[in-house]
């Protein structure tokens, strides 16, 4: 039995639901894989939980639920610490990065994860903040860094995984990185925020804009700041992601076009439909040559495209390649539970790697 020593920053719809994973897949994790996750921290705005000796998921929940800090632990909880304060001094395996995004500095997440992986603590993350303005320098601190014979051997360097930043549990990195491996990925098309996807299909059922953003806000969907969502900044941010990740290409946030939805109608909306077309956010990545052009903006899709097929709940990406067809996948979310789950996979990617 191996066990994972695990730092969680971010307590909220996310990291809140990765707490009841932790204690609902307990017993799968040890008779599947014969490994057991350990909670040394946790880490939200007010302050910082830390027990060498493994803290109590339940605890952290009941202080949560009742809208609480979990510096408030009895006998481990203390105020007045940071993230990469907790970082630069715990000794744990895998930081788990689950605070909100921010477009403008990273923080608190990207020196969290910075300091994580020059510790050599593997990262996974939900936050896709600190990849949307530095992917380049954190992957080649990690396993994600291109290959080359001074890096020498990728398994050397700690791992950084972020499939949860890329549409929840759609598994959007593995398709593009492992599945097509040996393909060239000509063309790719997404929709990856499912606020904006929640609001459209509402919309085209005559519910008010604001109405189907707050039902989005009430449901732990949107982000914590829901101008990202509907201005297309969260879209533009898993594109680039997947730019760097799966297209190779170095991506920043400045590539990409980008336009909301916020200047759609109910009425833009039905009229597409009865021109048997439906708008969708669309993330694309189109080759001009041997460029990229990076987009994000509502689209008109024809109604049997795979995307413009999906419900209210669902996000889907799909890549057009040379010699492994056109590959698409949906998923299905009606919580911030399977992002939960996206990054449970990505530590036992990391357990097996
Ligand atoms: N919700 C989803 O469905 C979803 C899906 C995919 C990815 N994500 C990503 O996952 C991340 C978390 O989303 P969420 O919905 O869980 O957000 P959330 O509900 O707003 O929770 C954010 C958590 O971060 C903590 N926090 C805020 N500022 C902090 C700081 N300066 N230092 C330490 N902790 C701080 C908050 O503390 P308090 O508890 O004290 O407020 C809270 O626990 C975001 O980056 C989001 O983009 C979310």
């Amino acid at each position: 039995m191996r066990t994972y020593r695990i730092v969680l920053s971010g307590l909220g719809n996310v990291g809140r639901s990765f707490l009841t994973i932790m204690q609902s897949q307990a017993t799968l994790l040890a008779r599947r894989y014969r490994i057991a996750l350990r909670l040394v921290a946790a880490a939200d705005s007010g302050g910082v939980a830390i027990d060498a000796g493994g803290l109590d998921p339940a605890a952290i929940l009941a202080l949560k639920q009742h809208g609480r800090s979990v510096a408030a632990l009895p006998g481990s909880g203390t105020s007045g610490i940071s993230p990469v304060d907790l970082v630069r001094r715990i000794e744990a395996d895998i930081l788990l990065e689950a605070t909100p995004v921010n477009l403008t500095t990273g923080q608190p997440g990207l020196d969290a994860v910075r300091t994580a992986l020059r510790r050599g603590m593997h990262a996974v993350l939900a936050n896709k903040g600190p990849l949307a303005l530095a992917y380049a320098e954190l992957a080649a601190l990690s396993d994600m860094g291109e290959d080359s014979e001074e890096r020498g051997d990728p398994r050397d360097w700690p791992a950084l995984r972020f499939s949860a930043c890329v549409g929840g549990a759609l598994p959007t990195i593995a398709i593009g990185r492992r599945d097509l491996a040996g393909a060239t990925i000509v063309r790719v098309e997404a929709v990856l925020n499912g606020t904006t996807q929640g609001i459209l299909r509402a919309m085209e059922q005559g519910v008010a804009y604001a109405d189907a953003l707050a039902e989005m806000q009430r449901r732990g969907l949107a982000e914590t700041d829901p101008s990202l969502d509907v201005e297309g900044w969260d879209a533009a941010s898993k594109l680039t992601i997947l730019a760097n990740a799966v297209l190779h290409r170095p991506t920043t946030l400045a590539d990409i076009h980008v336009r909301g939805i916020t200047g759609l109608t109910t009425a833009d909306l039905r009229a597409a439909l009865a021109r048997g077309e439906r708008i969708v956010l669309l993330c694309l990545a189109e080759y001009r040559g041997d460029d990229v052009h990076l987009s994000v903006q509502p689209t008109p899709l024809p109604l049997t495209h795979p995307l413009a097929r999906m419900s209210a709940d669902e996000m889907g990406v799909v890549y057009y390649t040379d010699i492994s067809g056109r590959q698409s996948a949906t998923t299905l979310e009606t919580d911030p539970m399977p992002t939960a789950a996206a990054m449970l996979r990505d530590v036992l990617d990391i357990a097996r790697r």
